[in-house]
């Protein structure tokens, strides 16, 4: 095993570990690796020989089938494991798991788990690079690379953007890892929800603006990142219900126009269609919320690619 390039975290926990030098690196391979999965035989042999451990301990169908994907597209082998199939259900604990995981020579695991610090664990604990992908209300850096990837695509650059968040915040790993992305790249961060979706102190833990209406957060944004409604982890009804909060905090044609012009319009899936957005706005010309998935993949790529194996001359600054 080759260990982390020089200056890199061995392991992705969340994206405070990352410098914006290191961000940009992987935006800029992600791009380089996306025309693999447009070629006929989307295959390029980087990591040939590699074994990538996909653990999912809780449901997922984009980052669970895109990392799969992703591993498969630079000739890795994979093999995936979930709670409900694992010995796990026999009562054997994660850590007894993953070192039996372990055993059989993985050079990379990919974790989802329901609760918070998991990815953290297993990482000060293996010496293979452990990969977040999506820890508790914590973190999910994968979808934040992502979500910059697309929008940069979509606007040029990051820096200076003006990106609302709306919704959950206060239950979205998604909200807290797209907040620690977007303003550590330089965008202009607001998020906007009913004030039992927010948590105290965003503004100085994140540096960003907090509203409790979601009409100024969006007035002027170039971009918009719709959350979805974190339904499994509440503790008790956050809103009145799903037509009152679609009504409040939905966005529809009237409120998708105090947007500035060409803004785009995100969402991190899966989408409770009517309740985050309006039928008009999923299908609209503005919404990227396939190509954020199309964006998953090769985001994963770069990630698999600088993480297990770094190319030559990224590899020359190997610690
Ligand atoms: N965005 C996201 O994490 O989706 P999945 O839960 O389907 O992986």
């Amino acid at each position: 095993m080759k260990g982390p390039l020089k200056g890199w975290p061995k392991d992705l926990v969340d994206l405070d570990q990352l410098t914006e030098a290191q961000i940009t690196t992987i935006l800029d391979t992600a791009l380089s690796l996306k025309e693999v999965s447009e070629r006929e035989i989307k295959k390029v042999p980087v990591l040939r020989g590699k074994l990538v451990v996909l653990f999912f301990h809780e449901n997922s169908t984009r980052t669970r089938l895109s990392f799969e994907i992703a591993a498969k597209r630079l000739s890795a082998d994979t093999l995936a494991l979930s709670s409900s199939g694992s010995s796990m259900s026999k009562g054997e604990s994660l850590l007894d798991t993953a070192r039996n995981i372990l055993a059989m020579m993985p050079d990379a695991l990919v974790i989802r788990h329901g609760a918070a610090g998991v990815p953290l664990f297993l990482g000060d604990r293996l010496p293979i690079p452990v990969l977040n992908a999506g820890d508790g209300a914590h973190a999910h850096p994968t979808q934040a690379l992502l979500d910059l990837l697309t929008l940069r695509e979509a606007k040029g650059s990051i820096r200076g953007l003006k990106v609302a968040i709306v919704g959950d915040i206060a239950h979205s790993r998604v909200a807290r890892s797209d907040m620690t992305g977007l303003v550590k790249m330089g965008a202009e961060v607001r998020v906007a929800g009913p004030p039992s979706m927010l948590a105290p102190a965003l503004a100085e833990e994140y540096g960003v603006e907090v509203f409790t209406r979601v009409e100024p957060a969006l007035e002027g944004a170039d971009a918009v990142i719709m959350l979805r409604i974190q339904l499994e982890r509440q503790q008790g009804r956050l809103f009145p219900g799903a037509r009152e909060y679609a009504r409040v905090y939905g966005l529809d044609p009237v409120k998708a126009g105090l947007l500035a012009p060409g803004a785009v319009i995100l969402h991190p899936g899966p989408v409770n269609q009517g309740v985050e957005m309006s039928p008009e706005i999923y299908e609209s010309p503005q919404s990227l919320i396939l190509g954020q998935v199309t964006n998953g993949v090769a985001v994963r790529m770069a990630l698999l690619c600088l993480m297990v194996d770094p190319p030559e001359h990224l590899g020359s600054s190997r610690a």
